[in-house]
């Protein structure tokens, strides 16, 4: 293998459960399509997968971990994809309006903090996101053991134009549970569940796309790239930084530039490839990247261009 396989090696262990989306591409939908954010250990959504063998249940986790575990126990399950990224950012990105039956959250981390608040489902960004994606009719129910956190989201969630409050229920009997609402119950204490439906059209713009490339008129040198280590750059709500160059060892001037971005904390680590192209080079993100076209990730390709030209 040359120096350019050995830089994109995936070490992660396969599983057919996981998928990687493509960048501006929307994930396929059935007619009854849910989703569950933030599932931990997967035990509720695996169980819910079994039980609704008729429904396409998507799963997005920020942790890898968590990925595996609940990977782990889905064997045999042909309706659940996971899918390991930050549903705050990605939720629009992944689904087109109008797509999803049902949405699901379950013991999201209040984040209580007012420097947090834009990580909370009462954001504007997420919450707009969520009634994009949902179907006319179609209901997103949050589970939380923090009862002044769940007026907040039935209060700002109630108020949004696309949404309607339907029920607030204290303790409510659920047929499949999780570990911790168990735990949590038999010390005799409450849970909350808020359910709204989506009660109209809305919709929001995307930020990723499909593929992009620039093209530029002259050939690189290896000493070009390595000059771009540890540059970075910054614009409204992005920011990305340079690191490590590989060449391929096969003399035909290709390189590999690992890059790190971050959209609004949404980050995203990969290879920008710099490869040549007639007479001149195509700058990309490389191939093997599982990365999204994010504002962050066009801005450090055509910074790489914008320096190298
Ligand atoms: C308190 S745990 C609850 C897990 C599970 N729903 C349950 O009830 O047992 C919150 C989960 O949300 C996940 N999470 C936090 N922020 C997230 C995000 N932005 N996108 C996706 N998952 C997230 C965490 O990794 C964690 O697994």
């Amino acid at each position: 293998m040359d120096i350019l396989g050995a830089a994109t090696t995936q070490a992660r262990p396969q599983y057919s459960v996981i998928i990687t989306p493509e960048s501006g591409s929307p994930l396929p939908v059935m007619p009854r399509t849910e989703l569950e954010i933030g599932f931990g250990n997967g035990e509720f959504t695996v169980q819910y997968a079994r039980m609704n063998p008729d429904v396409l249940i998507y799963g997005v986790e920020i942790s890898q971990a968590c990925v595996l575990r609940c990977a782990r126990r889905a064997d045999g399950l042909n309706n659940l994809r996971i899918i390991n990224t930050d549903a705050r950012y990605m939720l629009r990105e992944l689904f087109g309006d109008e797509t999803l039956q049902r949405i699901f959250m379950q013991f999201p981390c209040p984040w209580s903090k007012n420097a947090d608040a834009h990580r909370r489902v009462t954001a504007k960004d997420f919450s707009d996101g969520l009634a994009s994606v949902l179907k006319v009719s179609g209901v997103f129910e949050m589970l939380s053991d923090d009862e002044a956190y769940s007026h907040e989201v039935l209060d700002v969630l109630g108020r949004h134009e696309a949404l309607e409050a339907l029920a607030f229920e204290v303790s409510p009997h659920r047929d499949i549970t999780t570990k911790y609402e168990r735990k949590w119950l038999s010390e005799g204490r409450n849970i909350y569940r808020v359910t709204f439906r989506k009660t109209r059209a809305f919709t929001v713009s995307r930020r990723t796309s499909q593929d992009m490339h620039i093209k530029i008129t002259h050939g690189i040198t290896q000493q070009d790239i390595e000059a771009l280590r540890n540059a970075t750059g910054k614009g409204t709500k992005s920011f990305w930084k340079f690191g490590r160059v590989f060449a391929g060892t096969d003399g035909e001037g290709r390189y590999l530039l690992e890059t790190l971005t971050s959209d609004d904390e949404f980050e995203q680590k990969f290879y920008i490839s710099i490869s040549p192209k007639d007479e001149g080079s195509i700058i990309r993100l490389d191939k093997t990247a599982d990365a999204f076209l994010t504002p962050a990730v066009r801005s450090a390709i055509e910074d790489v261009a914008g320096r190298l030209a």
